[in-house]
């Protein structure tokens, strides 16, 4: 058996929070290896990125969720008790709710909404002053979301749920007030979600057919019971918090045209330009940094030994940076992906392997949906310039945006 190479830190937690995004990466080039072993949380972790290391984390008979979250995580990002911590048969049956609300025709009416609302918005940019892009963006698709997914939002409360959104995506790796706002902010919406989800069911509240509100509302599991309120919060915020969460990525979109002005003309009508810009972005910004499980049953993978229970770490960012994959993976190139087939293990930043019978995120074609929508009303719908200000990326910081977001002035409609 070879020995898996080994931190020397008694705990490298600290060390994880300080290097953010490059973390695992930085170890296995160090070691020369795609798997090594550390402490995180004081508790031994093996560390894994690359094709072969995504394949075998995908492999529900190896890998399983249950406790494999840390609690901080759970208590502000994901929640407890929702689809990312179940396996086997419960998991499939939670997974096929979520999928059953992402039909085409779904997903085309969410991007409907959202370039509407977009259009709508362009005369008030136009007389107003700067405009800070990631907060529009929050608070346009906390108003878009909850439309589609039949959730009643009064126009004064937007401001306050688009923030409560937010710092939940803050707060899993933050320490101090930014984690708190993110735990308080869960609390706060798991709340109103829970009590909407009542009504719905009593009947006081009638929830649009097909909506995610009334599939999560509705939804028996196996044995024909309905989803305990608070977990039926947990999932319809599993639906809203992530739609939002996209203009993060739409704010990556828009910092990469400034970076590469030379693709504003070459995404302009073309769809499959478009969408290797998209997939470029995904593959080249941070967004999520890893994902995690724990050993079902003890394995041997590659001369390596894997013990039941241990936690598992699989690199989804160095994993799309991997040399082995992306050649000049530090370069932003859109064109890597002309004329390549986009494998489920290769491209993993809303995970790998299939939809249905894995934990990939369930969102994932919204995602690349309202993406594509974004990068052409930036560069088809309005013109804006890009003032000087400090657009530099901080891989440090886990989410890792530009530190004000970035701001957009002088916006003019063109279409
Ligand atoms: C799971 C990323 C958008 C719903 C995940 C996972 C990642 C991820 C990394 C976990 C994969 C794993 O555990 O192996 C992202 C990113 C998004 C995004 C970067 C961009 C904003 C969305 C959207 C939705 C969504 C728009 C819903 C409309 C989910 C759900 C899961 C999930 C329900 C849990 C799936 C499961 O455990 O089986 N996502 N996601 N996500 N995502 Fe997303």
């Amino acid at each position: 058996m070879a020995t898996m190479p080994a931190d020397r830190s008694p705990d490298s937690t600290l060390a994880l929070l300080r290097a953010g995004y490059r973390f695992i990466g930085e170890r296995c080039e160090r070691y020369g290896s795609d798997v090594f072993q550390t402490r995180i949380l004081l508790a031994p972790t093996i560390c894994l990125r690359g094709r072969p290391a995504a394949v075998l984390f995908y492999d529900n008979d190896r890998f399983q969720r249950a406790t494999a979250m840390p609690l901080r995580v759970q208590r502000t990002l994901t929640g407890r008790r929702g689809v990312q911590g179940l396996d086997g048969p419960e998991h499939a049956d939670r997974k096929a709710m979520f999928m059953s609300i992402m039909t085409p025709n779904a997903i085309r009416q969410l991007g409907q909404l959202f370039d509407d609302e977009w259009r709508a918005r362009i005369p008030a940019w136009e007389a107003a002053g700067p405009l800070p892009l990631y907060d529009e963006l929050g608070r346009l698709l906390t108003r878009v979301v909850c439309a589609w997914a039949g959730v009643p939002l009064p126009t004064s409360q937007v401001e306050r749920r688009a923030v409560e959104l937010h710092s939940m995506i803050e707060a899993p790796a933050a320490v101090g007030p930014r984690h708190w706002r993110g735990r308080l902010a869960r609390r706060h919406t798991e709340r109103w979600l829970g009590d909407l989800i009542e009504r719905t069911r009593i009947g006081l509240f009638p929830a649009p057919p097909g909506s995610a509100l009334a599939v999560i509302a509705e939804h028996r599991d196996r044995q024909g019971r309905l989803l305990p309120r608070r977990v039926a919060a947990v999932e319809l915020l599993n639906v809203l918090r992530p739609v939002v969460a996209v203009d993060q990525y739409i704010a990556f979109a828009a910092l990469a045209l400034h970076d590469h002005p030379g693709w504003r003309e070459r995404v302009r009508g073309d769809g499959e330009a478009t969408e290797n810009f998209v997939q470029e972005v995904r593959r080249y910004y941070p967004f999520f940094p890893m994902a995690a499980a724990r050993v079902r049953h003890s394995f041997d993978w590659q001369g390596h030994h894997f013990p039941q229970g241990r936690r598992v770490l699989l690199d989804l960012y160095g994993t799309n940076h991997h040399p082995a994959l992306w050649p000049e993976p530090e370069l932003f190139r859109p064109e890597r992906f002309a004329n390549r087939r986009v494998d489920p293990f290769e491209l993993i930043p809303q995970g790998g392997g299939d939809h249905w019978a894995g934990h990939r995120c369930a969102g994932e074609w919204i995602t690349i949906d309202l993406m594509k929508r974004a990068v052409t009303n930036l560069t088809s719908t309005m013109r804006y310039d890009v003032p000087v200000q400090d657009l530099a990326l901080d891989l440090h910081r886990m989410p890792a945006l530009p530190p004000l977001g970035l701001t957009l002035t002088n916006i003019r409609r063109t279409a």
